[in-house]
């Protein structure tokens, strides 16, 4: 007979009231697990609901900044901000611009919550009228010429006060060009958070009618990986830590736990996770049916997504779960 076998060893015993449980718990949430992101538009007073991401809208930079301080003041220690620009060009060039929409909402944040870490998503699909995350040739997104671009991003999301800047294109090399081009502009101490291992998924499709980015012809699979694939993250994940990345991400969190879970055991590097829009309009449109108990599943998926190996977690319900754990 085995050590763990019954009737010496019940597990039950050690699930029989709340105190009991809490005492032998792996995985704990806290709010200073979640990075909130957050998309950010022109105007004053301006708050854009989104149709298939309930409860999430657009912010003009002055109610983005009150977002984030009830965020600050409930331990959530950062957020990641997405820009709709005034008006979209085949460069994106509303991505580097230094009076864009992501640098004005940057500076604002630095000044009015500096406690709160800023992280600049650095992608061009938001800027670019095609939708694409780069510059487009002969029908295709240009790799090289893309990493130009996007060190432009980067460094003029440095210079606003981004305290982290995310790469999330996933053009080749962009880790290094970006690492290059940041400590040629004396920004030698921003850190990269590399959107490393980040999937062609239809769970950003709510998120492309918020930022308005879809793509207008093809689709990202030709720069995104194959949602088949394992063991290319992990070559994608040493390529990106090689390159100067500091942090990584797996996105999307839920379908790809077995990635995360690899991708923390191979690597140890801080590794983050993205809920994604997809993985939160689920669960709403569960929720509006009566159909889940939201908080409890809300939890739920962040606990897990944690115990497989997510040391912070992108999640459009970091304020909401805040709240609930406060
Ligand atoms: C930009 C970017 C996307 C997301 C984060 N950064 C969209 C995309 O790649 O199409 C998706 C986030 C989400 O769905 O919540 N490239």
């Amino acid at each position: 007979m085995g050590v763990l076998a019954f009737p010496v060893h019940r597990y039950r015993r050690l699930r029989g009231s709340a105190p009991l449980r809490a005492l032998v718990r792996e995985t704990r949430l806290t709010p200073a697990d979640f990075v909130y992101p957050l998309f950010v538009c022109p105007g004053e007073g301006v708050r854009v609901p989104i149709d298939s991401m309930p409860g999430v809208c657009n912010l003009s930079v002055d109610l983005l900044v009150e977002e984030c301080r009830n965020a600050a003041a409930l331990g959530v220690p950062g957020a990641i901000l997405f820009g709709i620009p005034p008006r979209k060009d085949p460069l994106g060039s509303g991505g580097y611009d230094e009076r864009g929409i992501v640098q004005e909402a940057i500076r604002a944040l630095k000044r009015e919550v500096p406690k709160l870490l800023v992280i600049a998503d650095t992608c061009l699909c938001e800027y670019t009228d095609h939708g694409h995350c780069g510059v487009i040739e002969d029908g295709d997104v240009h790799n090289d010429k893309t990493l130009a671009l996007l060190s432009r991003t980067a460094v003029s999301q440095a210079r606003a006060g981004a305290d982290i800047v995310a790469p999330s294109d996933m053009m080749d090399g962009r880790v290094g060009a970006i690492r290059a081009a940041l400590d040629e502009a004396g920004f030698e101490s921003v850190p990269i958070l590399s959107y490393a291992a980040k999937y062609a998924s239809s769970f950003y499709g709510p998120f492309r009618d918020a930022a308005q980015s879809a793509p207008q012809f093809g689709d990202r699979k030709g720069y995104q990986m194959d949602p088949a694939n394992h063991r290319e993250a992990m070559r994608e994940i040493r390529a990106d830590i090689d390159e100067g990345a500091d942090m990584i991400l797996v996105k999307p969190a839920l379908p790809y736990l077995d990635v995360l879970w690899e991708a923390k055991q191979e690597f140890g590097l801080p590794t983050g996770a993205y809920q994604v829009s997809g993985e939160y309009a689920m669960l709403q449109a569960a929720t509006a049916n009566g159909w889940l108990e939201t908080d409890r599943a809300v939890l739920e998926s962040l606990t897990c997504i944690k115990r497989a190996g997510a040391d912070f977690i992108l999640t459009y319900y970091a304020l909401h779960a805040a709240r609930l754990l406060a």
